[in-house]
This record gives structure tokens, sequence and C-alpha cells, in this order.
């Protein structure tokens, strides 16, 4: 009978001799090579302690980020009314810059020798920002719920620009600064405005009346 290490053997034969080759291997398992949480220290000239914390700040704000530009690609989808066409526009490109952030923010994470945050549950159970409703909501809240989110990041990613820039970790310092807050600050200011309220045809006489003009 033919012993569990010669099906083994013969598998293998058969694999190196002829079209078994060619067969994808499939279903195959092994341990994590590295646990998260762990580092596997790069050659970049950095402390193993503070590539740890910089990794574990940084996940904070890729959570954060991942949240926000997910709740962009809601509003997207679901905005309604009059600004509905240039509003559908706006949080794709806001939504896409912020896609762009999540790649930085997860990068400089592996380049710390960290791991990065990936999948939705993980987000789900790490960001800050409250969870939206599965529902649609009026333009004035959707844009409020945004520039929350803008706020809790930009406070974070300002703490964490000015811990990584006093240990010495410029790489993360300038991530958060020139690319994070930056984004953030402008996106906010292009949602911001929609939220001031002016006349959009005639100019308000009543108010100008009142004010003795
Ligand atoms: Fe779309």
């Amino acid at each position: 009978m033919a012993t569990k290490a010669d099906k083994r053997s013969a598998s293998y034969s058969q694999i190196e001799s002829g079209t078994e080759r060619a067969r994808p291997i499939l279903h195959q398992n092994a341990r994590e090579i590295q646990p998260y949480g762990k580092i596997a220290k790069l050659p970049i000239a950095l402390d193993e302690k503070l590539c740890a914390a910089s990794a574990e700040n940084l996940n904070q704000v890729l959570a954060d980020t991942m949240t926000l530009r997910d709740l962009y690609k809601k509003h997207h989808w679901q905005v309604a009314g009059h600004t509905f066409y240039q509003l559908h526009l706006l949080f794709d490109k806001h939504h896409e810059e912020q896609d762009e952030l999540v790649d930085m923010i997860a990068e400089r994470i592996q380049v710390l020798g960290a791991i990065s945050l990936a999948m939705a549950a993980d987000i789900a159970e790490t960001t800050i920002i409250p969870r939206p409703p599965r529902g649609r909501e009026e333009v004035p809240v959707q844009l409020s719920r945004l520039l929350e989110a803008h706020e809790m990041i930009l406070k974070e990613a300002r703490t964490m620009a000015g811990r990584a820039a006093e240990a010495g970790d410029d790489g993360t310092n300038d991530l958060l600064v020139s690319n994070v807050i930056r984004s953030n600050e402008l996106q906010v200011w292009f949602l911001a405005e929609h939220l001031v309220d002016v006349p959009v045809v005639h100019a308000d006489s009543a108010k100008a009346a009142a004010l003795g003009r």
C-alpha cells in the first residue's frame, strides 16, 4: 500500500515530467510571514521603535482616510437636488484624490517595515469617523458629514506630523503635511463654500435695507 510520502513523490514526478506542470496549484495555505503589529525592519536608518510608533499612527490615518474616501463615493451615488451634477462630479474627484492618499499612506507603512490595514472589517473597527446611515441624506447633511470627517483627519494628522518631526521621521512628517494635510484642507474649502447661504439670482435687498445701505 502506498504511503503518504509515496503519493507526494508520485504527484511531484508527474508535475515534473509532463503537462501537469502547467496546472495551477490551488488551495494552498501556510502561516502568515509577518503578524500584524510586528516590524520587519528595512535599512532606512530609522530606529525600530520609531518605525512602529509612526506606523501605528499612520494606520489610524489610513483607516480614517479609507472611510472618508468611501463616504465620498456613497455621496457621489446618492446626492440629490438642483446641485446634483456639480456635486456628483466634485464628490468623485475628491474620492479619487483620497484614494491616492490611501495608497501613499499604506505604502509608507510598508516602507516602515510594518503592515498596513487593508480590509473593510478592519477599517470599520479602527476608524473614528461615525458610521453614516445606509439611506440617502440631504445635501447639507452630506456636506456637514464630510466636513466633520475632514476635520477629524486634519486634527490627528497635525498631531502625528508634529510627533514624527520631533522624533526625526521626516518621511512620515512630509507625507502627513505635504499630502494628507494639504489635500484635506483644499477639499474642505471646496465643500464649505457650498454651505454659504448667498442668493442665487436676486441680491438680498431686504437685508441691505435693514443695514441702511
Ligand atoms: Fe460614478
